[in-house]
């Protein structure tokens, strides 16, 4: 059966808790925008695009409820900061909300035009892969991070059941490991042929040409093309211009934060040490050594070979072109 990360029970929203995976599958039962933004800032779901779908269900249930909708949206929009999706999704919601529009229609809007995106860039992105192609990707980008399929491991489905010979690197993807609990998971889940790798390993398999190209998700994006995705991606893009391997991004529209221009103007989210100082509940580093936990980076425009949308493919990642696929 196809992965689902969560599922919209009409009164409820039941959560696939992904803090559980890979070793059970629980699934959480949702309520009220207060256990929504519980479970988003907690990562019991998590992946821009799975955060604004939740959202939008979490703003549904809270307004249903009774509650003011401005601070329905003022407790969902403060768990997790870099994430565009979750504006966009709650930026939706308001605007059906003051036009008098059915709330759950458009929630459900919001999530079938993800998946539906999401299939499209599979097909845009799989006219980028060869034949035969060793993919490296990052953090979580599949049908867990979004409404189903994925976005970067979208690509990887639509290229793989297209019949090509494809062979995917996992990162592991400290501290929270998207890569190894989350990816792997799909994957194996996928039958799609895969290895997990230490995210420090990615700079040597380059060098050593056993990447073809890499693909990565998105958290916002600018105007001009900066992208802000899981911490390690920069230094992914700097590591395949190094060696001449293409780095694409797969993203909805619904990432594009086109009110900013710049990568510096986009907030990064910071976790907690504590995060950082354990690994699956042990502790790994002394509890008195201070930590700095970021969660997202900013790659710039210029490392980007190219963003893959359901809109089209920007190439090369310029103000221009952003502007022109979106529009
Ligand atoms: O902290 P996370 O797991 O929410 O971070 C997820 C990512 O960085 C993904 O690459 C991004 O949200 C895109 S998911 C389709």
């Amino acid at each position: 059966m196809e992965v689902r990360a969560f599922l919209w029970r009409g009164d409820h929203l039941l959560l696939l808790d992904q803090r559980r995976l890979p070793e059970e599958e629980v699934w959480l039962e949702l309520r009220d925008h207060l256990q929504v933004a519980e479970a988003i800032k907690g990562m019991a779901v998590r992946g821009a695009p799975a955060i604004g779908c939740v959202a939008a269900y979490g703003y549904l249930l809270g307004v249903r409820s009774g509650q003011d909708p401005k601070e329905v949206r003022r407790v969902l929009e403060r768990t997790r900061p870099t994430a565009y999706n979750l504006f966009y999704a709650l930026d939706r919601m308001e605007k059906a909300l003051l036009e008098g529009r059915d709330l759950e229609e458009e929630a459900r809007s919001i999530e079938r035009e993800d998946y539906e995106a999401n299939v499209r860039m599979g097909e845009f992105g799989n006219t980028l892969v060869p034949q035969k192609a060793k993919i490296l990707t990052h953090c979580n980008t599949g049908a867990l991070a979004t409404a189903g399929w994925g976005t970067a491991l979208g690509v990887v489905r639509t290229a793989k059941r297209s019949g090509k010979e494809i062979h995917v690197w996992v990162d592991e993807t400290r501290p929270y490991l998207q890569g190894a609990r989350l990816t792997a998971w799909e994957l194996l889940k996928e039958g799609i042929p895969h290895t997990l790798i230490t995210d420090s390993t990615a700079g040597f398999l380059m060098r050593r040409g056993e990447v073809d190209l890499i693909l990565v998700g998105a958290d916002r994006i600018t105007a001009r093309g900066d992208v802000a995705n899981k911490i390690g991606t920069y230094s992914l893009s700097v590591l395949a211009k190094v060696h001449g391997v293409p780095f694409y991004v797969v993203a909805p529209s619904s990432t594009f934060d086109l009110s900013i221009r710049s990568g510096e103007e986009i907030p990064i989210e910071e976790r907690s040490e504590e995060e950082l100082k354990t690994c699956g509940g042990k502790r790994i580093a002394p509890e008195g050594t201070p930590a700095y936990h970021i969660a997202f980076d900013v790659t710039p425009a210029e490392n980007i070979t190219a963003i893959i949308t359901e809109k089209g493919i920007i190439s090369p990642v310029t103000e221009e072109n952003v502007r022109k696929c979106l529009s």
